[in-house]
């Protein structure tokens, strides 16, 4: 029986091939496609999803609008130097047309979706957490309607945003502190220590390139993203941070996860969005099971697997 999901994502170039493999995978039923603000402007994220949506040959599934801010502090840094302007690395124009957006705001389609489950779902979220947050805070009885979280964020050494923080959860930490710190749906979280490892090199984008169709166009919007890579790193590679959480959506504990409860740092310091284990006793919210360590060769071959049309 496939696993009813929900995809929360900013495509993103990592969205898209995240986004592409959920489809494609038949463990799951994606029953819709939320889009929020984050690596670009929402203007941008939103007709991405749908093209995505598009791309992966799926018309049936709903993809509508969600945030286009964080819940309390204006958060204007975006990841463009990273993904394009247009968030798809300058080839958002060459996918197809994008399905028709649902007329609902992305809360209501979620809650839509979790009130019509006859089994849990799971949602993905693979940018920031805004739209999963308000979830939370307009509907609290359907939140045993969610069999967990799968997070796509966070780092405990070292991020990629600001002093020390990692972008999906610096983009709303607010956001990010309510759900990782709730009692009620169980959380996995994906950070940064697990998906740069997990950085894909040359030879897996070629393997996607030749893959058939979507492959090459998930290559060709990959292109800009490697080259920032190399020119940031050094290295010829790629991380695919949000096909990596989504691996653990798909096939529950491929990743091997470490409880720990969390907070995050909601100051408006330099601390700000860094996520922090938290061993207080009175620790905000339960244990939240923080994938650190994968077999990242097999979830590589997994991810190319899927992606070959
Ligand atoms: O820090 C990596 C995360 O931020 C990924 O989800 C990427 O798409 C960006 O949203
Ligand atoms: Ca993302």
């Amino acid at each position: 029986m496939p696993t009813p999901l929900i995809l929360d994502t900013d495509p993103g170039v990592d969205d898209a091939v995240a986004l592409v493999l959920a489809l494609r995978s038949p463990e799951l039923d994606v029953r819709a496609v939320t889009a929020t603000f984050g690596n670009v402007g929402l203007e941008h994220t939103l007709p991405n999803a749908q093209r995505l949506v598009a791309l992966a040959g799926r018309p049936d599934v709903p993809v509508a609008r969600g945030a286009a801010r964080p819940l309390v502090h204006p958060q204007l840094e975006r990841a463009a130097r990273w993904h394009g302007a247009d968030g798809l690395g300058g080839r958002a124009g060459t996918l197809p047309d994008g399905v028709p957006l649902d007329p609902r705001p992305a809360v209501e389609l979620m809650a839509d979706v979790l009130r019509a489950a006859t089994e849990p779902v799971t949602i993905a979220a693979i940018g920031p957490l805004t739209n999963c947050a308000v979830l939370l805070a307009a509907h609290p009885e359907l939140a045993d309607r969610v069999g967990r979280f799968v997070i796509m964020g966070g780092s405990l050494r070292g991020g990629n945003t600001a002093a020390a923080a990692e972008f999906n959860v610096y983009a709303d930490p607010e956001a990010a502190h309510r759900v990782l710190t709730q009692p009620e749906v169980p959380v996995t979280l994906v950070p940064l220590d697990l998906t740069l490892r997990c950085a894909a090199g040359a030879d897996w984008v070629a393997g996607l390139a030749a893959g058939g169709p979507t492959g090459a166009v998930l290559a060709d919007v990959i292109a800009a993203y490697r080259a920032a890579f190399r020119e940031h790193y050094g290295r010829d590679v790629v991380a695919l941070h949000d096909a990596v959480a989504l691996m653990e959506a798909i096939r529950p504990d491929i990743l091997h996860t470490t409880p720990m409860p969390l907070l995050v740092a909601c100051d408006l310091g330099p601390a700000r969005g860094v996520v922090v284990p938290d061993g207080q006793p009175d620790a905000p919210g339960p244990p939240v099971a923080v994938a650190l360590d994968a077999d990242v060769e097999a979830v590589l071959a997994d991810i190319a697997a899927r992606l070959k049309d």
